[in-house]
């Protein structure tokens, strides 16, 4: 028999994906210079240099045990120990090497920290608008995703939503900053507010609840920002970082979870998560991975690009008058739809081949996503297209 769970699941397909795949279709039949894929996230700048050059070196050298072998089971010690040291450096924390465990990229990093510090049965709390694998990521690791609906005005925390939905079930709160798919970054007060409520809150349930900071978009912030660093606010924290997007390698497969010094057991986490990872059958990240990331540990690709993008596109929504929160960081855009179901507006658009994704993937109807992570001379050449496109069709 077939595990019926995941049988199941064949039937609940990601609007990302099906929408990839018609701007790969139309792509066949209109030609690539006239398809305007903004659907999915996939980096668009090249890899630094010395990332490719590391591998190569790696590869040709003469220790093909510590290229092509195990790793250790928690990640290879140097490369944790640079992680450590590079967090406490940039983010003024006290990680040691122990509380890192080298994971496959974000997505590896959250299903450890969440069968980390959830029982099955309990709640995982996400703000809309949500990263849509935040529910297999928690329904398969035996929890309960409950959704705070979103704060549309800023994308920062509705609090009485929150307050409302925080439960003695509740285990974890997920955040996202900067997020997919608003591209908020939760600011300083935002984050002191949440830290003070679930601070009283584990009081009040008499068990701690977990932040599991989901942190992917970290370096990709505009305006010379910089993000709050989550842990930073609250102790009970698990940070869950990728290179994926700061070094432009999604296929390489490379994250880690970092418990904050302080969480509860501090020290049982990167061991736990150890053991976890049987059960996952994930067994370490490619070791060459790891120790090409080692040497490049607070180094990132060129990302203005993103800004350029973002710059283009906002003033281009925003001056047809779509409502739009100019985005902090990420490669996404949200605006508001020109009519209120923005499915029915996205399968407008995919037929003048602007592919965009509705709101509704992410917990948030009315809106859409705009993935910009394409070339800067793509984005200019599909604004005429996307003028003449809400001319035609809603008259702005
Ligand atoms: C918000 C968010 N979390 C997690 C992930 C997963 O990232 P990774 O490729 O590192 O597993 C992504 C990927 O797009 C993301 O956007």
């Amino acid at each position: 028999m077939l595990a019926a769970r995941y049988k199941e699941m064949l039937n609940q397909k990601s609007v990302i994906r099906d929408m990839f795949y018609f701007a790969c279709d139309r792509v066949v039949a209109h030609g690539a210079e006239n398809v305007f894929d903004y659907s999915i996230g996939n980096p668009s700048v090249p890899v630094p240099v010395a990332y490719n050059k590391k591998i190569a070196e790696l590869l040709e050298g003469p220790d093909f045990i510590t290229v092509h072998g195990y790793s250790p089971n928690l990640g290879i010690l140097s490369v944790r120990e640079k992680i450590s040291s590079y967090l406490n450096k940039t983010y003024d924390m006290a990680y040691k090497a122990d509380h890192i465990f080298m994971t496959a990229g974000a997505a590896s990093a959250i299903c450890h920290a969440l069968r980390c510090v959830v029982e099955e049965g309990e709640e995982v709390i996400v703000f809309a608008p949500y990263f849509p694998e935040y529910r297999p990521y928690i329904e398969l690791n035996g929890g309960v995703m409950r959704v705070v609906e979103p704060d549309t005005t800023a994308f920062q925390i509705d609090f009485d939503k929150l307050e409302r939905a925080l439960n003695e079930k509740t285990a974890a709160v997920m955040v996202n900053s900067p997020s997919n798919p608003s591209g908020a970054v939760f600011s300083e007060e935002t984050l002191k507010k949440l830290a003070a409520l679930l601070t009283e809150k584990q009081k009040q349930y008499g068990h701690e609840i977990f932040i599991i900071s989901d942190e992917p978009y970290r370096e990709i912030v505009f305006n010379g920002q910089t993000v709050p660093y989550v842990s930073k606010y609250y102790d009970n924290t698990l940070s869950c970082y990728s290179f994926s997007k700061s070094l432009s390698v999604p296929g390489d497969r490379i994250g880690y979870l970092a418990a904050n010094p302080d969480c509860l057991d501090a020290e049982m986490i990167a061991p736990m998560c150890g053991q976890i990872s049987r059960g996952l059958g994930h067994n370490c990240p490619t070791a060459f991975i790891q120790l090409a990331v080692g040497e490049l540990i607070g180094t990132t690709a060129d990302l203005s690009v993103y800004e350029t993008n973002m710059n283009l596109l906002y003033d281009a929504f925003t001056d047809m008058g779509i409502a739009c929160i100019r985005p902090n960081g990420t490669f996404y855009l949200f605006p508001k739809a020109p009519e209120p179901d923005a499915k029915a507006f996205c399968d407008k658009a995919k037929y003048a081949n602007l592919i965009f994704v509705p709101g509704d993937s992410f917990g948030c109807p009315g809106y859409f996503r705009v993935s910009f992570c394409r070339d800067t001379e793509t984005v200019k050449r599909s604004i005429p297209v996307l003028r003449d496109f809400m001319r035609k069709t809603y008259g702005i």
